[in-house]
């Protein structure tokens, strides 16, 4: 088959990385690409989010599957012109993305399907916002509504600042605060079937120790060696079937990747939030464990043929993906920043570079984007995958760029107590 992938993050890039292993590709495509996704595949410099202009690339390149990669094209309904055009795609229409692109419209999805989630008031105005933090106390937690790139959200106990986000966040929900570790599980569907990957953490957090502001994600790990058994079991049965199957009863089918970021609280497992296309930076760690043919199955999902294909199959090893952003990041990003060091084009065993905000400029690699660079290790188990991500780091020279030094250390250590169910 020859793909074509939309989008230009280290999400892209792995991805594209993973679909380059599959035999059954024959041709890749990105759109618009970066200059990691260039050594594997022809970038073209089309408009992710222009449907007809996507449409016109996939026809000219031959694509038989195109891939949507970030929400935005997905949430502008990319994936409902390019499947009218008669070509398969992996993501849902402008209506099933709504999941993703309006908390609320997810807030009643899930009341509908008996999904868990945190008890929210959605709020037009600050005095609103004020009332209900004030009903569900301290820490406070404030939503934008729309999509925001990962940073429309405040944990705080410091008042002042839930309402001064709220301000700038209109409509917004506000939530009950939750407790306890995070997942995020990704699940392919079809809008009927649904298969999950293997389980992640994501730290939203800028800066070590979870302090700071949140933001796209700064890096992942997978497996959890912390999990509670039956755990991805709970979360198809009691989260993912029970939406894909409400979703379905509304008439908007969701197909594509339905992300599904919960916590494990004291309470139970709860719904934080659901994305419409894979995680990003998860998908760095998930993806190079995926034994399977990620080709093959995106496109059995695509055309609503998920149930032919049995479980997934994956690696023994652990992961870690460690984030190296801008500084700035997440405020305003310092731009231009030369990145120079060993792997930048290429991968081995143990550790692949994937590119998100680079550019090239004449022969040099810089910083072009928040978050810039993702650097992925692989080892028997997550400290010695840390180790190697550290290491090749630390290898790099790449002065205005930073990272948390703390990704998967409180797993690799067995800090982190296995919540019940
Ligand atoms: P969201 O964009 O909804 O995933 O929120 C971003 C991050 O904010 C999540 O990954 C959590 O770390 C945190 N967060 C969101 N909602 C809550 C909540 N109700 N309680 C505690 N933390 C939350
Ligand atoms: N890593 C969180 C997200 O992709 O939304």
């Amino acid at each position: 088959m020859t793909v074509l992938v939309l989008g230009n993050g280290g999400r892209e890039h792995a991805l594209a990385l993973a679909l380059h292993r599959d035999p059954s590709v024959v041709a890749l495509h990105c759109a618009p690409g970066n200059p990691g996704t260039a050594a594997i595949a022809t970038n073209h410099a089309v408009d992710a989010s222009d449907g007809d202009a996507v449409v016109a690339l996939a026809r000219e390149v031959g694509a038989t599957l195109v891939v949507v990669g970030p929400e935005a094209p997905l949430v502008a309904g990319v994936a409902d012109a390019v499947r009218a055009a008669g070509i398969a795609c992996f993501g849902p229409s402008a209506e099933a993305a709504r999941i993703e692109g309006s908390k609320q419209f997810a807030k009643e999805v899930m009341e509908a399907a008996g999904v868990p989630t945190a008890a929210s008031v959605y709020c037009t105005t600050v005095d609103e916002v004020a009332a209900a933090i004030d009903r569900f106390g301290p820490p406070y937690v404030v939503k934008q509504d729309g999509l925001a790139a990962g940073k429309g959200v405040i944990v705080t106990s410091d008042r002042d600042a839930a309402l001064e986000h709220a301000d700038g966040a209109l409509p917004a929900i506000v939530e009950e605060y939750l407790d306890g570790p995070e997942v995020s599980l990704f699940a392919i569907t079809d809008g009927v079937t649904a298969l999950p990957l293997q389980p992640a953490q994501d730290f939203k957090r800028a800066l070590d120790g979870d302090e700071g502001p949140n933001t796209g994600g700064m890096g992942a790990y997978t497996p959890l060696p912390w999990a509670p058994d039956g755990l991805v079991e709970a979360i198809m049965r009691d989260v993912v079937q029970p939406t894909v199957d409400a979703m379905a009863r509304r008439g908007t089918p969701f197909t594509g990747l339905l992300y599904a970021g919960l916590a494990l609280t004291s309470r139970g497992l709860r719904v934080v939030e659901f994305n419409c296309r894979f995680g990003d930076p998860e998908t760095q760690a998930v993806l190079s464990l995926l034994d399977s043919p990620l080709g093959a199955v995106l496109d059995a999902a695509a055309s609503g043929r998920l149930a032919d294909v049995g479980e997934l199959r994956w690696s023994d090893n652990a992961a870690v993906v460690v984030v190296l952003a801008a500084d700035g990041y997440p405020g305003t990003a310092a731009a231009g920043g030369r990145i120079a060091g060993p792997r930048l084009f290429g991968s081995d065993d143990a550790v692949s570079i994937l590119h998100a905000g680079t550019a090239l400029s004449g022969d040099d690699l810089v910083a072009a984007g928040g978050r810039v660079l993702g650097v992925v290790a692989r080892a028997s188990d997550l400290g010695a995958a840390r180790e190697q991500a550290y290491g090749a780091i630390d290898a790099l020279d790449a002065p205005t760029l930073f990272c948390r030094r703390d990704i998967a250390e409180r797993a690799a250590s067995g800090l982190i107590g296995t919540p019940a169910l």
